[in-house]
């Protein structure tokens, strides 16, 4: 979709993908705890949804806990949780608001029921909405989802529901997570790390990658638009001037 930013005609990325890095950092510069940093990024998430809503971007998808996190202190794993917690209960009137679907990817076995059902009812109660789609990858890595979804493969093959020779690159992703998203056009990590960690390895395959300097508590509706334009090829250096 095309549409007029700032006066300036840009494609709109269908699905935007974001990697939320540096709150520790910006916690830490303000003397205070890495949770501190958790929940303003949490605070610029809620905005974020409404602003990649109003920039006409479809599908919105963010790496809030990864598989890997839990080698994190007892205290910010359970803060981090805490957050999410919220986060599901808040989301089913802002979502109504927003018009907005909210799901949730990665693996649910290892997560604390309370907060299995709250998913749940998020998602049930969301799933009528077709603004924006609000995707949070919670106890998710790639590699994970992979290992998943070959098992539910395996099983399928061998019980007989799909041949082997059926398995191509459209079947695999119909057993991810994903299954009802396209694949990410532009994927965005703040804070200045250039890494994938793990997120979404199988349907990044295509996407632009966007690294940017400002850290996730500090992110606004300014940067994505950065990051729109540097999708669109209209700029080739980022975080330099602010
Ligand atoms: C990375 O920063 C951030 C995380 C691992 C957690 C992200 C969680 C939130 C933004 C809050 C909850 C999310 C939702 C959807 C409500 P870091 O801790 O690695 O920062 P650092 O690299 O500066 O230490």
């Amino acid at each position: 979709m095309e549409k007029i930013i700032d006066g300036e005609k840009l494609n709109i990325p269908e699905h935007v993908a974001i990697i939320m890095d540096g709150n520790g950092r910006w916690a830490k510069k303000r003397l205070m705890p890495r949770n501190f940093g958790h929940k303003a990024g949490a605070k610029v998430v809620e905005q974020i949804c409404e602003d990649a809503h109003s920039l006409g971007i479809k599908y919105l998808t963010v790496y809030a806990f990864s598989t890997e996190n839990w080698k994190r202190s007892v205290e910010e794993v359970s803060g981090i949780m805490n957050l999410l917690r919220n986060y599901l209960v808040d989301s089913i009137e802002r979502a109504s608001k927003n018009n907005m679907r909210v799901r949730v990817i990665g693996d649910r076995t290892a997560l604390d029921k309370d907060i299995v059902e709250k998913i749940e009812e998020l998602e049930d109660k969301t799933a009528q909405y077709d603004g924006l789609t609000f995707t949070i990858a919670l106890n998710y890595g790639g590699r994970d989802e992979l290992r998943r979804g070959i098992k539910a493969i395996t099983a399928d093959v061998k019980a007989g529901k799909i041949s082997e020779d059926a398995i191509d690159e459209k079947l695999i992703s119909s057993y991810l997570d994903t299954s009802d998203l396209p694949d990410p056009d532009l994927m965005i990590r703040t804070s200045g790390e250039v890494r994938l960690s793990n997120y979404l390895i199988w349907q990044l395959a295509y996407a632009e990658f966007c690294f940017m300097d400002v850290l996730w508590p500090d992110f606004t509706i300014e940067d994505l638009k950065e990051a729109i334009r540097y999708y669109n090829g209209k700029e080739r250096r980022f975080g330099g001037v602010k």
